[in-house]
This record gives structure tokens, sequence and C-alpha cells, in this order.
């Protein structure tokens, strides 16, 4: 069998390419929709589901390079002659559906590789390269988009597949002829294929502009989502009415940010409104300086891609605890230290939290930044996940404020 195209037949090495990115397609298919449809209730099932999308992920970015691999191949090569130049229609749209299924090859798993990318934690690519991609930020917004991308052109992959399919059927099962032999493994054409009529570019193009319009479809499809998200962020109530020293000092920004580890990396959000109330006598350096008492709106979390799994039932439970409460005495430590020593009240559970905190006061502007570890069993999130590998139990908290004296 000749390892090269012929006019006549498929050599074995566009065979192999062919049947084995066939394979990969076939098994990358129903992996993808079975890990999104499995639920992630409790700590196995999570695991499950994990360790189906990273397989899914590793054999996709396989699948990209094996594409690449496939059409620098094909394009040294030529292709074998239609066996029915007359019917011109059926060879357009057999042409233009390869052109389709080669697209897809690189566009299909790029697609998921760029929602991966943008998106923070969840079931790492096993490959020891990829879990980020040059130019593209963590972002929700993005991830949102390349999520939509991905939606459309495996829904495109699976129109083009199914014509292709029926295309290989016809062949076999009406026309009787030596289609699908040619491009079987070991077999070779029983008759030569007719003169080859003179190339049209027409279903290349035809191909590529259906795929442009798909991509651009999918991408006017995310993007409505995806924008109000980018634009959340004035919405969000600022880290308002506060009051430094008691004296009339302004917040002028503020995060109260948190990072919890998922499957061992770290995965950082931010509570997008929460007010807070301070009474803090600056004079005193050593024994109680004041009182704190912020409230944080549960529902304002944004945490990467596990925004919505985090607020849910098993987690924060914003639905059934809207609000969480920090209230402590401050005590000053000297030379600008301070701990915050009380408790927080968080998913209807009261547990203590001490935030030690520097404070900073310089040309009429006060910076105070505070890092703490919680423990998240101490009230009661995520007790379906007692597994550390999969969710940490410890979480960071860092509050940073800038404050001015009108
Ligand atoms: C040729 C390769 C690939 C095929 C055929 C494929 C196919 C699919 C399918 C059918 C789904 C289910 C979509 C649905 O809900 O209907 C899916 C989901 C998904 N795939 Fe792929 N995929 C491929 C490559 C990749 C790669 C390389 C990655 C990441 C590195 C990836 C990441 C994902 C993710 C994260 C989802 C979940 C859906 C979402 O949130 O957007 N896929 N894929
Ligand atoms: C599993 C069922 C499949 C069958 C029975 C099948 C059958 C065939 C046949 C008979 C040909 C030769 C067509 C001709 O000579 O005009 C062909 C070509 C082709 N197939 Fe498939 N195929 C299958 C799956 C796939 C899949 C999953 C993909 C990719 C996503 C794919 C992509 C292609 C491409 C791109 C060509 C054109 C090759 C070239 O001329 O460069 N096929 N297929």
């Amino acid at each position: 069998m000749p390892r090269a195209n012929t006019a006549d037949t498929y050599g074995s090495i566009s065979k192999a390419f062919h049947w084995i990115t066939a394979l990969l397609i076939l098994t990358l298919f129903p992996l993808g929709v079975i890990a999104e449809n499995l639920p992630y209730d409790t700590n196995e099932q999570l695991a499950r589901k994990a360790w189906l999308f990273s397989l899914h992920k590793t054999l996709g970015v396989t699948v990209f390079f094996l594409a690449l691999t496939r059409l620098l191949w094909t394009a040294t090569q030529i292709r074998p002659a239609p066996l029915h130049p007359a019917r011109k229609a059926e060879t357009f749209l057999a042409e233009m559906v390869h052109v389709l299924l080669y697209l897809s090859l690189v566009f299909v798993p790029l697609s998921g590789w760029l929602h991966h990318a943008a998106t923070e934690g969840f079931a790492p690519i096993w490959w020891p390269f990829g879990q980020s991609l040059p130019f593209v930020p963590k972002s929700e917004a993005l991830a949102h988009l390349f999520s939509g991308w991905h939606w459309v052109l495996t829904k495109l992959l699976l129109l083009a597949f199914a014509l292709h399919i029926a295309g290989a059927l016809k062949h076999v099962v009406i026309d009787k002829d030596d289609t699908l032999r040619r491009m079987a493994i070991g077999k070779a054409p029983r008759q030569p294929a007719p003169p080859r009529p003179a190339h049209s570019r027409a279903p290349a193009l035809a191909g590529i502009s259906a795929y442009a319009a798909a991509l651009l479809a999918a991408s006017v499809m995310a993007w409505p989502t995806a924008a109000p998200q980018a634009a959340q962020a004035p919405e969000a109530p600022q880290a308002a009415p506060m009051a430094l020293p008691a004296n009339g000092w302004q917040v002028e920004t503020g995060t109260l940010a948190l990072t919890v580890t998922q499957f061992g990396k770290p995965v950082s959000g931010q509570f997008g409104a929460w007010t807070a109330e301070i009474e803090f006598d600056e004079t005193v350096d050593d024994g109680i300086a004041g009182r704190v008492e912020v409230e944080v709106m549960i529902d304002s979390l944004t945490l990467g891609g596990v925004t919505d799994q985090a607020k849910g039932p098993d987690f924060f439970d914003a639905a059934t605890h809207p609000r969480a409460l920090y209230s402590a005495d401050i005590l000053a430590l000297g030379d600008g230290q301070f701990d915050a020593v009380g408790t927080l009240t968080l998913r209807g559970t009261e547990a203590p939290l001490d935030l030690p905190f520097t404070l900073r006061i310089e040309d009429g502007t006060a910076r105070m930044e505070a890092t703490a570890t919680t423990d998240r069993r101490d009230f009661g999130i995520g007790q379906n996940m007692p597994d550390e590998q999969n969710l940490a139990f410890g979480v960071e908290i860092k509050v940073d404020l800038v404050a001015r004296k009108p």
C-alpha cells in the first residue's frame, strides 16, 4: 500500500491520520456530553466529573496537534479524484463537508482550550503545558465567550459529521462504489478513478464562509451575557459607608477577596457588595482601639468558573443565608500593627476569626491590609467534600482598603 495518496486512493499515512482522528472525535464527543451532565453533589461525583473533563481536555489538545500535523501532510498530497465528477452538487457538498471537518479539527479543540485557559480552577489538562495560554487572561466574560464558541462549533462538527456519514453510507449502500474502500486500511480500489475535473475553490470558500458565520453567531450569542458581567463592577456597591478614624475618613477603594484551593490550584474571587462600620481611636497604640462591624452580601461573590457552585446550597448557601457578619474588637499592638479579634457568622454558624492587619496613615490617606486563613469546615461549608485534594479546608481572606480624609 503506498504511503502517499495517488489519483485513485488515499495512502497509508492519510488513512492512519483519518482513522485515528475519527476514533478520537468519536470518543471526545460523548465524553464532553457525559462530563458536562454529570452531577457534582458529593466528593466522589465531583472527582469523577473532574477526571472525565481532564481526560476530555487532554485528548482534545492531542487532536489539536494531530490536526495541525495532518493539515501539513495533506497540503503536500494530491487528493484522490471524485468517482462521480458529473454529479456536481454531490461533489460540491462532499468537498464542503471535508473543509468543515478540517476546520472543526482545529477550532473545536482550540475553543475548548481557550475556555479552559480563561477559567480558574477545575479539571486540569494532563499534558505538562497549556493550563494557561499566551494573551488569554483569566476572565469570566472571556470564558463565557469561548464556552459559547465551543458549544456552537461542536454542534457544527456534529452536523458535518452526520452529512459525512450519510455520504459514506450512500456510496456503500446505493452507489456500491469504491469511495469507502479507498479510505479503508489495507484495501486498494478495484478500478481507477475517472479523470479529475477542473479544480474549483467554491466548495472550500463555502465551507470557510459557513464556519465564519457560525463563529460570528456564537460570538453574538455569548456576548450579551458576557458584557453585563464585565460591566457589573461599577454597579456593585462600594465597600461603603465606613468611618476609619471616627473623625470623617471615607473609603475610596476596597476589596474583600478570598482564595480557595481546588484540585491543588488556587481559585480567587471577591465579594462586590459589603459595608463596614469602624469606631477607631488612632491615638491608642496598646490595647482596645475600637470596634468593627462588617456585613457581606453573599450573592455578590464572584469566584472564577465556580461562582454559582460556591453560592449554592452545599457551600455559601446564598439563598438561605444571604449575609455574613463579622464583628470584632480592634486591638492596637504598636508600630501600625493591629488585630481584629471577633466572630464571623457565616451560613448561620458563628466561629471565632482573628484578622491581623496593618494600618498606615500617610498624607491624609489610610491603607489597611489584612490577611487571614479560616477553615471552611468551621462554617459547615462543603461538608460533602471531605477530601482536601479536591477542595482544601483552608480559605484565605484578604482585605485591602484605602481611605482618605476629605
Ligand atoms: C476535537 C476535540 C473536542 C471535541 C469534539 C469536544 C466536544 C465537546 C462536547 C460535545 C462538549 C459538550 C457540549 C455540550 O454541552 O453540548 C464539550 C464540552 C466541553 N469541552 Fe470539549 N471538545 C473537544 C476538545 C476540548 C478541549 C481541547 C478542551 C479544553 C482544553 C475542551 C473543554 C471542554 C469543556 C470545558 C467543556 C464543558 C462545556 C463548557 O462549559 O463550555 N474540549 N466538548
Ligand atoms: C467514523 C466514520 C467515518 C467514516 C465511515 C468516514 C469515511 C470517509 C471516507 C470514505 C472518506 C473519503 C471520501 C472521498 O474519497 O471523497 C473520508 C474522508 C475524510 N474524512 Fe471521514 N469518515 C469518518 C469519520 C470522520 C471524522 C470523525 C472526521 C473528522 C472530524 C473525518 C474527516 C474526514 C476528512 C477531512 C476527509 C477528507 C480527507 C481528504 O481528502 O483530505 N471523517 N472519510
